[in-house]
Formats: structure tokens, sequence, C-alpha cells
């Protein structure tokens, strides 16, 4: 009794209370609606059993995005809205037909029922145009777009009007985040006021790309020529990059240089920017023997071939049943330059010219049983090393160093290659054929190749750069 007159006498101010208490839920519900949420841009809605989750995404300047999840019920009632603590894995930005998909991966957990469930979430679109209501248009053609690093920001064109009244006086532009000078992926925002109908935005995506690839110079000669034994030094490379500031820690090398080895061989310096721009260039090094050659050394039934020039030494042999005979060509060779030194006074007979296997044996055995192996190594050659087994080799003038230092002997020396042979074991190089001084022993190699070897001053291991 007593509260039923109490709310008699206060009725006035009860339903006063009432209707305020409405009027500010009506006004907060207005507010939230038209401003608390105005820059939201893109929204996923999500559909459950007897609700549905609507999760907003807003871009931040800062590269990041704030989350909102927000549950309505079917007729969009908003059950409740809550703050989603989320971290952003990873985001991009990708364009498809009008709209700009974030695609991003967020983490935040969830607490139901005191269970915490994690959520991975991806793939927010929003679009470029909007219409407001039936009058206002709000449109952005160029909404996403691409730049090279370095240039300046250009303004895209922008549509805002309603009943042909231009509203772009009313779009405030944001693009304070924006850098033309570092790489990456910036959001523009269109901020669109018009009094009595809440802020509308538009997002631009601009991608600041580096596709300058950056700049590689070898700093020495792109071909190389060393000689077998010169150490080689690697002169490096020279780099610069549009964007990249330590760029010169980043170039790889690849290849190596083996002067022991005689060959072609090929560096190449690589440098990729931090944007993936790949930049190469190479260099050849050759390794050439003091000849200055690179030969081919290849093996035919037993027989060595250099460049095709048939080798023998104490490395290289020749088979047992290679008998060929003295070779017409050092024949008529060897007759030639006779001729010719007779013409200067000089008598050069055949002292030994064609040895098969069996001669040779019974030679070099002869030699080991009179000096001992190792005196009769220094002046012939074991069974199946000689080079007069090949038919391209003679023994010619006198059998005696002292022949060197002869008229015939001398000449000998300084003609014999416009014939096409070589003193094949010259003095002071016993080291390197592995045999004594023989000035008598001639080698024909034919006239291009006895004159190159002549001139070099090189014995013919030297002038191939091959091991004897
Ligand atoms: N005198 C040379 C090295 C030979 O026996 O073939
Ligand atoms: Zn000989």
């Amino acid at each position: 009794m007593r509260y039923l007159k109490l709310l008699k006498t206060y009725k006035k101010q009860i339903c006063f209370t009432i209707l305020m208490i409405i009027l500010i839920c009506i006004l907060s519900y207005f507010i939230y609606h038209n401003f608390s949420k105005s820059n939201v841009s893109c929204i996923l809605n999500r559909e459950y059993d007897n609700y549905k989750t609507k999760i907003v995404v807003d871009f931040n300047n800062d590269h990041t995005l704030s989350i909102e999840e927000v549950f309505e019920t079917g007729d969009n009632a908003i059950l409740k809205t809550k703050r989603i603590e989320a971290t952003l894995l990873e985001y991009d930005f990708s364009v498809l037909k009008n709209k700009i998909i974030v695609k991003h991966k967020i983490q935040y957990s969830k607490k139901t029922k005191n269970l915490v469930r994690e959520y991975v979430e991806s793939g927010y679109s929003c679009t470029n145009e909007k219409t407001i209501n039936k009058q206002i248009k709000y449109q952005l053609d160029n909404y996403a777009t691409y730049q090279e690093v370095g240039t300046p920001y250009e303004e895209v064109e922008i549509k805002a009007y309603s009943d042909e009244k231009d509203l772009r006086e009313n779009v405030l532009i944001d693009n304070n985040s924006f850098d033309p000078n570092i790489v990456g992926k910036y959001v523009v925002t269109y901020r669109l006021s018009i009094s009595d109908v809440r802020d509308e935005y538009l997002y631009r995506v601009i991608d600041v790309e580096d596709t300058t690839a950056p700049i590689l110079k070898l700093k020495g000669p792109k071909e190389i020529t060393l000689k077998k034994g010169e150490t080689y030094k690697d002169a490096g490379v020279e780099v610069s990059d549009n964007y990249d500031k330590e760029i010169k820690e980043k170039i790889k090398t690849k290849g190596k240089v083996d002067t022991s080895k005689l060959g072609e061989y090929e560096i190449v310096y690589e440098v990729t920017d931090s944007s993936g721009n790949i930049a190469s260039v190479s260099k050849k090094v050759k390794v050439t023997s003091k000849g200055g050659i690179i030969p081919q050394i290849k093996e035919e039934d037993g027989i060595t071939y250099v460049d095709g020039t048939l080798v023998v030494n104490k490395k290289y042999s020749i088979p047992k049943d290679y008998t060929p005979g003295l070779k017409d060509t050092t024949y008529d060779a060897f007759t030639k330059l006779k001729q010719e030194a007779k013409k200067k006074g000089y008598t050069i007979q055949i002292l030994s010219g064609y040895r098969n296997y069996a001669d040779q044996e019974k030679l070099y055995n002869d030699y080991v049983k009179k000096y001992g192996k190792e005196k009769a190594d220094t002046f012939s050659a074991e069974p199946g090393h000689s080079e007069h087994q090949t038919g391209l080799a003679l023994d010619v003038g006198k059998l005696d160093t002292s022949f060197g230092n002869t008229p015939a002997g001398k000449w000998l020396a300084a003609n014999a290659y416009k014939y096409g042979f070589i003193i094949r074991y010259p003095e002071g190089k016993e080291k390197i054929t592995g045999y004594q001084y023989e000035p008598w022993h001639i080698r024909y190699l034919g006239k291009d190749l006895a004159q190159k070897v002549y001139k070099s001053g090189l014995t013919l291991e030297e002038y191939f750069g091959i091991d004897s």
C-alpha cells in the first residue's frame, strides 16, 4: 500500500526518468552507429546457428589493424560488441575487381565457458565505392596504385557528389603515413564529412616497390689470362643499389680459380637486394701453360696426344705394338734440313732413327747394366717411353754434349725449327725433361708448332703445360 502511494506521488518523476533512460539508450545507439564506428573499412560476416558476427577491421596508419567483433541476432540487433585482443601475424593487400582484399592473418583467443580457443582469421575485403544514400555517391577509381620507391606521391581522382553537387571539398585526405622512400604498402584514407550524415571512408592502397636491380660492375677486366702457377687475385666488384644501403655484404661469389690446373674458370658474382631484385656479372679466368695455351689431352689406343701432337716422355708412354717405323714426314723434313746444313758447310748425319720397343729395351737394359739405373735414367728412356719408338725423333750430328758448341750443333739448334724440329732435351732444362742435355736429339713437331716452341724458349712439356 505504501509503495503504491509512493508510486502515485512520484508518478510524473518516474515516468520522466524512464523516458530519459530510453532517450539516452536511443542516443547512445545513434552515436555508436554514426560516430564510433565511423572508420570501419572492412567487414567480414559470419553466420552461426542463432546469431551472426561481424568482424570489423580498421586500418591504422601505422600498418596495423584494429579488430572488433560484433555479435548480432538474425534481425541485426546487436547482442554485444567485443574488442578482440588480436595479434596481427601478417598481412598483404591485393586488388580484385573493385575491392581491396586485405589478406591477413590474425590470431586471437576467445573465452567460451572457460575454454580459451585460438582463432586464426584471414581474408577481409573492402570496397572502393559507396552509395551512402540514394543521393550521395562516393567513389575512388584508382584505389590500388603502384609506384617505384623514391618517386613522389601523386593524388588520384576521387568522385564524391550528391545530385550533381560536388562534394570533393568535403573529402579529407590522410596520407600522413605515406613515405615514398620506404618500400611497403600504405593505406591512404579519404574521409567524406557531410553534416547530418555519418563520415564515410574510402581507402587507397599504395604499393611502394623497389623493382630496380642493383648495379654490379667488375672492378677488373672481364677476361683474365694467367700462366700456370701464377697467383690469382680477385679484383672483386663494385655494387650500388637505389634502395639498399647495406648491399655490399650481400654479394655472393661462385666459382674458384685453381692456378695449378690448366683450364678456363668462371667466377660469377651475384647480389639480391632486399626486394629480391637480382644482378649478376661474371668473368673468365684462363689458366694457361707457359706457352699460353690450354691444350686438350687425349688418349687413343694407349697413345697420348696433346692438342693433336703425339707426346712421349717419362710420364706418357706408347704401346709395345706401336711400330710405325721412321715416318716419311720426319725423314723428308730432315732431308731438307740436311741439305740446307750442307749449303752452310755442315754435315749432319742420322746416327739413330727409329727404334722399336725391343731395340729400346735392349739399349736401356745395357745402359742399366753398365751405369746403374739411376744414371741410365738420365739419358736413356725406358722401353715404351722413348721418342725413337714414334718415328718422329732422330739422333743427329754427334752423340756428345760438346756437339752443342760446334758450329754445326749451334746451327742445328738455331735452325731446326724451320724444318719442323726442336732440340727436345735442352741444356738447363734437365729437371723438366728428366734427361740430360742432348744437343743431338731432335723431335719432329711440324713447322708451325716447332717454331712456336722454339720461339718460346720452353721445353715441349712447359709449352703444353703437361707433366714429364
Ligand atoms: N735418349 C732418349 C732420352 C731416349 O732414349 O729416347
Ligand atoms: Zn735420341
